[in-house]
């Protein structure tokens, strides 16, 4: 509830007169928010022609932008950036997890890499389900729940082919925020005070993250010494300290006092993976996503490639004429999602049809304007029972080279299982994985075989991190968040934002958004997010609406205007979020 005191004024003002398009704060002409939506362009946005850098967190954004003026470029900012967010965001950066990075060189040269962790080889579906079959929470909390983690492994492979400064310059600012401490904000306190009891068993999780029996005050310095020596082994000896070395051993020993599965076999077969990435047009301008392990590719382009046979700028922004296709087009790109999409290195998908125009055109043909499809019609997945932390970041630098990488360790603070000595959270991603077809998982995913658990297998993700290039060949956008399957929402809507409603930066980000993963059968909607008429236009449809509080993604977008010049914000759903240009 930020700034609610100015809200009510500027509201007013913002539905009467809404400020032009352009490149500085508001919703542009044409574009009317609900009258007491909450987020109304008041946040800063970066701007810039050198570098750009938004993240969920001001001091890592910061060391993003020290780097790039240190003359590193994108991918060099963007793994300082990963080791300062596993030091100041404990609750999705890390480096006991995994995620994806696409990367956009300034000659156009487009790769994408996947360090989404991996099952232990002794892991099946038996130990995640109790006696009668249904699935246990094992797979969210605790020891059992932790995949291999693949983000040293990732960040290193970036440094590998990308980096241009020196490995350790890159771990430096890490090492000395873990060791010499930062100030706790509300969110740290509030996110960690929350989960004292939820973690009471895991002893070096309470020793670290709650010194004195509590959580670390709001204003005090929290220090790290153990994850900063982590980080100091980690940059001397590079990422075989993680794989190979001293941290594997603590890993393992950690699993072996727990009941976990991850070995130093697992370890050392880990690899981050080039995988070609996702690429489609969407109205001229081409998009570059990632592919599988993640479905956040595959499911961007299935949708925009449904919503390009409608005219949604005539439609208008937030009208329900343009929710309904948006919502239509999203309930059957989950379908496919959540039959089809798995590891590639295990499963056969037809990529190539579900990412087609063709396939589209066929889709299209069976929305109508004005009547919801039910969901039932879509699903492949038997139903058996119905039921987010990650977060993301977006880089340019002076040379129009990008990088978007989003990673985590699934849901806040992982698994709850810090590693003895090494001082980092373990992930909790193998709650993405089907644990049996039909049953959902924490974010309400009913997924089919393609995703079931099995030894060494990488779980399917949402994760969305994306390029956009514009029909001239210059870059266009970076974009990504967190917010498991409503990254894949909150993404192509803020694609849209831009490049249908041609909203500015920051009302691109800040605008109201909408939510269907085919199952539950609704369109969820951000609280005031959709006035009265247009929930009964919708219901009028068929559609059932849900209004849904609280954390509803954390979008990160970099826009390049065709001058060079650069924008950035960051989303006021986080509180401490923050794009910096220079
Ligand atoms: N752990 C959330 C995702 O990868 O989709």
């Amino acid at each position: 509830m930020r700034r609610f005191s100015l809200l009510l004024a500027l509201s007013f003002l913002a539905a009467c007169a809404p400020p032009p398009a352009g490149t500085g704060a508001g919703a542009p002409a044409g574009t009317v928010f609900p009258f007491d939506w909450e987020f109304r362009g008041l946040d800063p946005i970066g701007t810039g022609t050198q570098g750009m850098v938004a993240t969920t967190d001001v001091r890592a954004t910061r060391v993003g932008v020290d780097i790039l003026e240190a003359g590193g470029n994108a991918v060099d900012a963007a793994i300082a950036v990963g080791f300062a967010l596993a030091v100041v965001y404990p609750s999705a950066g890390n480096i006991g997890g995994g995620g994806f990075a696409v990367v956009r060189l300034a000659d156009g040269e487009t790769a994408s890499l996947d360090f989404r962790e991996m099952a232990p080889m002794l892991a099946t579906p038996q130990r995640f389900l109790d006696e009668e079959g249904r699935p246990t929470d094992a797979s969210v909390l605790g020891h059992l729940a932790a995949g291999v983690p693949g983000t040293v492994a990732g960040l290193w492979e970036l440094h590998q082919r990308y980096g241009s400064l020196s490995w350790e310059e890159l771990i430096a600012p890490a090492i000395e925020l873990a060791e010499n401490g930062f100030v706790v904000t509300q969110a740290l306190h509030d996110g960690l005070a929350a989960r004292q009891t939820r973690f009471a068993e895991f002893e070096t999780t309470q020793q670290i993250f709650y010194p004195g029996g509590e959580a670390p005050r709001v204003g005090s310095t929290f220090q790290q010494p153990q994850l900063g020596e982590t980080l100091r082994l980690i940059a001397a000896e590079g990422k075989s300290a993680f794989y190979h070395g001293a941290i594997a051993d603590m890993i393992v020993d950690e699993m072996r006092r727990s009941g976990g599965l991850i070995t130093h076999e697992d370890l050392r077969r880990y690899t981050a993976k080039w995988r070609d990435p996702i690429i489609f047009e969407y109205r001229g301008y081409t998009i570059a996503s990632m592919p599988p392990s993640s479905s956040g590719g595959i499911t961007i382009a299935e949708t925009l490639n449904i919503l390009e046979g409608y005219n949604l700028r005539e439609l208008g922004f937030n009208s329900p004429e343009a929710i309904h296709l948006i919502a239509e087009a999203f309930r059957r790109a989950f379908a496919d999602r959540n039959y089809y999409l798995g590891d590639p290195d295990y499963i056969e998908m037809p990529v190539e049809r579900l990412i087609s125009d063709e396939y589209a055109a066929e889709l299209r043909a069976g929305i109508s304007r004005s009547r919801a499809s039910p969901s039932e019609q879509f699903n492949r997945v038997p139903v058996l029972q119905e039921g987010s932390h990650t977060t993301h970041y977006s880089i340019v630098d002076g040379q129009g080279s990008a990088v978007a990488l989003t990673y985590t360790i699934n849901s806040g603070y992982g698994s709850g299982v810090v590693v003895a000595r090494a001082g980092f959270f373990l992930n909790n991603e193998m709650d993405d994985f089907a644990m049996r077809a039909g049953y959902a998982n924490q974010y309400g995913l009913i997924q089919g075989e393609a995703n079931l658990v099995a030894p060494g297998r990488r779980m399917l993700s949402a994760m969305t991190p994306s390029i956009v290039v514009a029909p001239e060949g210059e870059l266009r956008m970076v974009v990504g968040s967190p917010g498991g399957p409503r990254i894949i929402t909150a993404v192509a809507q803020t694609i849209i934002n831009v490049i249908d409603f041609e909203m500015d930066v920051r009302s691109a980000v800040d605008a109201p958004r909408i939510h269907h993963q085919l199952l539950p059968d609704a369109i969820m909607v951000e609280r005031n997010g959709i006035d009265e008429r247009t929930r009964s236009v919708l219901e009028g449809f068929g559609h059932t609406i849900m209004s849904r509080r609280g954390y509803w993604a954390d979008v990160q977008l970099i826009i390049r205007e065709p001058d060079g010049t650069l924008y950035g914000a960051s989303d006021p759903r986080s509180s401490n979020s923050r794009a910096i240009g220079y």
